[in-house]
């Protein structure tokens, strides 16, 4: 084998080598993207597939810290908490009352002891009654401004509605989509069939509530308002004596309910005889219904 011939030789299985690495690269890179995730686990028929299916899971009450939140997001959800608490202070356009969300919604609807907002944005959209409709998040909200708020109704695309739908939204965390958390749900009514007496429950209210809520039912500095100027309109769920009552035995006195639900009812019923804000209606209560929903009867 002379010189030439063995330069040659290895000339040639260097441009080989190099040739076949460029093969190997070119089809890995090259190679496919699965459309779909491979699934983990291959059942071997539909009863190791549905043994195999993950339980449904339970909601579990544990809010996140608001200062846990996403850098880019924390800013909104702590104004969110905000105009659930000072409602006045950062949504004074909107309110028409002395009242703040808090109020009904104790610190901001994230405690569980009141009508908790923990997990509202895993139970919206809902079908409400009211509207003969599935109502969002930022409707059902407008509806406690007009109502429980006595006040106008924040456009969905305000901020203030933008930061309050980020704050539900990040206080839901962890709850199953669609499920239906059971602290966040105010009981219709309370089973009893006691017929409320609203002279009983002047005293209640003279013996129990007015401490707090003032002589007068107006306010003081340490409760809000029951009626008059400064409270709930009578478009408000409050001004059910049904929604009243269980709230008064679940939640009232604040820290340490001891009503009875007798109490309860009668206490409600004398509630609801005392003045409050009329509630205006300034647009229909029902979604127009331009497009006739699948499978109904066009009208
Ligand atoms: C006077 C008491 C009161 C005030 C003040 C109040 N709400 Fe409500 N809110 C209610 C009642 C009552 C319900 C209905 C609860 C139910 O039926 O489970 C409700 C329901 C809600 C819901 C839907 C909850 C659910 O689980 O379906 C949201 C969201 C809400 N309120 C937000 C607000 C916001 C935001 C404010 C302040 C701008 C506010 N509320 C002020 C009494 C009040
Ligand atoms: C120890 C003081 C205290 C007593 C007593 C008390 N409340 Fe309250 N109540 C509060 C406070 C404070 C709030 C608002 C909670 C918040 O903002 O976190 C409140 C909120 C309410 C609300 C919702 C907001 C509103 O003003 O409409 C109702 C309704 C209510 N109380 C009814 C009653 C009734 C009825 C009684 C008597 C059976 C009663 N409370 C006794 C402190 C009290």
């Amino acid at each position: 084998m002379n010189q030439a011939k063995l330069f040659f030789s290895l000339t040639l299985l260097v441009l080989l080598l190099i040739f076949g690495a460029w093969l190997v690269f070119f089809f890995q890179w090259s190679a496919p993207m699965p459309r779909t995730a491979a699934p983990a686990v291959v059942g071997t028929g539909t009863g190791a597939a549905a043994a195999q299916a993950p339980a449904p899971l339970e909601p579990v009450f544990n809010p996140p810290a608001l200062e846990d939140a996403p850098e880019k997001i924390r800013p909104m959800i702590l104004l969110g908490y905000k105009i659930m608490t000072e409602t006045k202070k950062y949504a004074p356009e909107y309110v028409g009352n002395d009242m703040a969300c808090t109020n009904c919604h104790f610190d901001g609807g994230r405690s569980k002891d009141t009508i908790s907002l923990v997990g509202v944005a895993a139970k919206y959209p809902l079908y409400r009654a009211r509207r003969e409709y599935t109502a969002d998040l930022a409707l059902r909200t407008q509806g406690c401004f007009e109502r429980s708020m006595n006040g106008k109704a924040p456009a969905p695309d305000s901020q203030i509605m933008q930061s309050l739908l980020v704050y539900y939204q990040w206080i839901s965390k962890g709850i199953p989509i669609y499920s239906n958390p059971p602290w966040a749900i105010l009981a219709h009514h309370l089973e009893n069939d006691h017929k409320p007496d609203a002279a009983a429950g002047k005293k209640v209210f003279a013996d129990v509530c007015s401490r707090c809520h003032g002589e007068d039912g107006h306010g003081t500095p340490i409760a809000p308002p029951l009626w008059g100027d400064g409270a709930y309109n009578d478009g408000a769920g409050m001004d059910r004596i049904r929604t009243f009552s269980v709230f008064a035995w679940r939640f009232m006195p604040k820290s340490s309910p001891s009503l009875t639900q007798e109490q309860a009812l009668d206490v409600a019923a004398f509630a609801k005889a005392q003045p409050r804000p009329k509630f205006v209606a300034t647009h229909p209560n029902k979604i127009e219904r331009v497009i006739p929903l699948p499978g109904e009867a066009k009208q």
